[in-house]
C-alpha cells in the first residue's frame, strides 16, 4: 500500500525574504504593497518552513515596535531564525544589549548614548570632513574611474568608527569581511559563528590593551568608567564593542554607495544636493534618501512575549514577527500617494530608516553627519560622476539582511 505524502500546510504561504523587482531595485518587494492594503497581518514562510507574521504598514510598525510585549531577546525559544546563519544563542553566549529587552538593554545602552548625542557627533564634523577629503584625494589620485564602494563608501565610515573606538584602521579588511558575514543570509550558522568569534576575540584583545594603556576613546572610557567600577564585565563589553564596530561602518557605507546611485538615477535631485550651500537642504535630502532606500531590510525581527493585537491581527505569545521598514517608509498612509518617489525637498520627518522604539538606531546622529558630509563632497569634487557600467548590470546585494551593493563602478 502506498501512503500519500501529507500536504505541506505552509507551502501556500509567501516566502520570506521576498524578492525585489529587477526593474525597480530601489523599491521594496512588490508584494508588500498588496499586504499593506489587506486587513490584519500576512504570514510568511521562512527557509526552514517555520512561520512569521509580516508587519508592513507604517502605523502598525510604529505601534508594535514600542510595545514592551514585543521582544528583541534572541534567547526566547520562539525567536525566528530568518536565515540558516541566525543561531539561537546558548547559555555560554554573551548576548549584546541590542538583542535583549529592557531593563538590561536600557542599562547597557545608556552607557553609550552620550557618545552619540547630536552635540558629540557634531563635534566630530571636522574629523569626518578630513576623512572624507582624504579618501577623495586617494580615490582620484590614480585615474578617472573607481569602485566607489571599495574606494570611498566603505573606507569613510570604517575610518570614522575605527577612530572613535581607537582600533587600528589597518585592520579594516579583517573587520569589514567579518562584519559583512554577520549580515549574509546565505551563510551557515557555523560560518556566521566563526565570523562573530573572530570579531569578539579581536575586540577583547583591544579592550585588554586599553586596560593596560587607556586613552580618551570610547572603548577606553568603557574600560575606565564601567568595567573598572564593576558596572560592566569585560565579557559584556565585547558584544557592545562589536555592535558599534559592525553597525558603525557597514550600514553607513551601504547608504553612501546606494545613496549615490539613487541620486545618479535622479539627476534633478542630485543637482539639488550638489548645488546648495544650505546645510538644512542637505540635512533634509539625507533624511529623504535614508527613507527612500531604507537599507535595514530584513533585520528587524522580534517575538511576541505575550498575546497581543497588531493591526487588528491577534498574535500569540511565542510567535515570530518581521518588521519591514522599507515597506513602512513607502506606505501611502504615511507620506501620501507619491511615497515611492525620491523627492529630496519633502520633509521625510518620522521615517523609519533607523527603526523605532527602544532599539532605534543608537548611531543615527553619527550616520547623519557622515552622510551630510560625504554625499555633497563627492558630488562637488566629481561633478561629472557617472556609472561606468549600464544600470542593468549593477549587482545589488539581495541576499543580505542589509540591502546594498557589493561594488559600484563609476567614472568621472
Ligand atoms: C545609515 C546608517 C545606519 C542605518 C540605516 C542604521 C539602522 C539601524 C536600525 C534600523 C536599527 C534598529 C534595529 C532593531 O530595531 O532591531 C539600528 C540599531 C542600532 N544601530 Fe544603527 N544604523 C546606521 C548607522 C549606525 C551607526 C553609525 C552606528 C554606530 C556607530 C549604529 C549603531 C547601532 C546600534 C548599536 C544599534 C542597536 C540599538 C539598540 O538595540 O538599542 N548604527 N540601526
Amino acid at each position: 500500500m502506498t501512503t500519500q505524502a501529507e500536504p505541506d500546510p505552509t507551502a501556500e504561504l509567501p516566502a520570506f525574504p521576498q524578492e525585489r523587482s529587477a526593474r525597480c531595485p530601489f523599491d521594496p518587494p512588490a508584494a508588500y504593497r498588496d499586504w499593506r492594503q489587506t486587513a490584519g497581518l500576512r504570514k510568511a514562510r521562512l527557509w526552514d518552513g517555520s512561520q512569521v507574521w509580516m508587519v508592513t504598514r507604517y502605523e502598525d510598525i510604529r505601534t508594535a515596535l514600542r510595545d514592551p510585549r514585543v521582544s528583541a531577546d534572541v534567547r526566547h525559544p520562539g525567536f525566528p531564525r530568518v536565515a540558516p546563519g541566525s543561531r539561537i544563542p546558548g547559555p555560554e553566549d554573551e548576548v549584546g544589549f541590542a538583542r535583549t529587552d529592557d531593563p538590561r538593554h536600557a542599562e547597557h545602552r545608556r552607557m553609550l548614548t552620550r557618545f552619540f548625542t547630536v552635540k558629540s557627533t557634531e563635534s566630530m564634523r571636522q574629523d569626518i570632513e578630513d576623512v572624507v577629503s582624504g579618501n577623495l584625494d586617494r580615490m582620484t589620485a590614480h585615474g578617472r574611474s573607481a569602485d566607489l564602494v571599495a574606494e570611498f563608501a566603505l573606507p569613510v565610515p570604517s575610518e570614522v568608527i575605527a577612530r572613535l573606538l581607537d582600533v587600528p584602521y589597518e585592520d579594516h579588511v579583517f573587520f569589514q569581511e567579518n562584519a559583512r558575514k554577520l549580515f549574509d543570509l546565505t551563510l551557515s550558522a557555523a560560518e556566521v559563528r566563526a565570523a562573530s568569534q573572530a570579531l569578539a576575540a579581536y575586540l577583547l584583545q583591544h579592550l585588554e590593551r586599553k586596560e593596560r594603556e587607556p586613552g580618551d576613546d570610547l572603548l577606553s572610557r568603557l574600560v575606565t568608567e564601567r568595567i573598572a567600577t564593576g558596572e560592566l564585565t569585560r565579557r559584556q563589553a565585547v558584544p557592545m564593542a562589536m555592535a558599534l564596530l559592525v553597525a558603525g561602518h557597514e550600514t553607513t557605507a551601504t547608504m553612501i554607495a546606494l545613496g549615490t546611485l539613487d541620486l545618479l538615477r535622479h539627476p534633478d535631485q542630485l543637482a539639488l544636493v550638489r548645488d546648495t550651500d544650505d546645510p538644512r537642504v542637505v540635512a533634509g535630502a539625507v533624511e529623504e534618501i535614508l527613507r527612500h532606500l531604507t537599507i535595514a531590510d530584513n533585520v528587524i525581527v522580534r517575538v511576541a512575549g505575550e498575546d497581543l493585537t497588531i493591526g487588528g491581527q491577534l498574535v500569540r505569545a511565542g510567535e515570530g514577527l518581521v518588521f519591514s521598514l522599507p515597506s513602512g517608509n513607502r506606505d501611502e498612509a504615511f507620506l501620501g500617494p507619491d511615497a515611492d518617489a525620491l523627492d529630496v525637498r519633502r520633509p521625510a520627518t518620522g521615517h523609519l530608516a533607523f527603526g523605532y522604539g527602544p532599539h532605534q538606531c543608537l548611531g543615527q546622529n553619527l550616520a547623519r553627519v557622515e552622510l551630510q558630509i560625504a554625499l555633497p563632497a563627492l558630488l562637488r569634487r566629481l561633478p561629472t560622476l557617472r556609472l561606468a557600467i549600464p544600470f542593468e548590470d549593477v549587482a545589488f546585494r539581495r541576499d543580505a539582511a542589509l540591502y546594498g551593493l557589493n561594488e559600484l563602478p563609476v567614472t568621472w
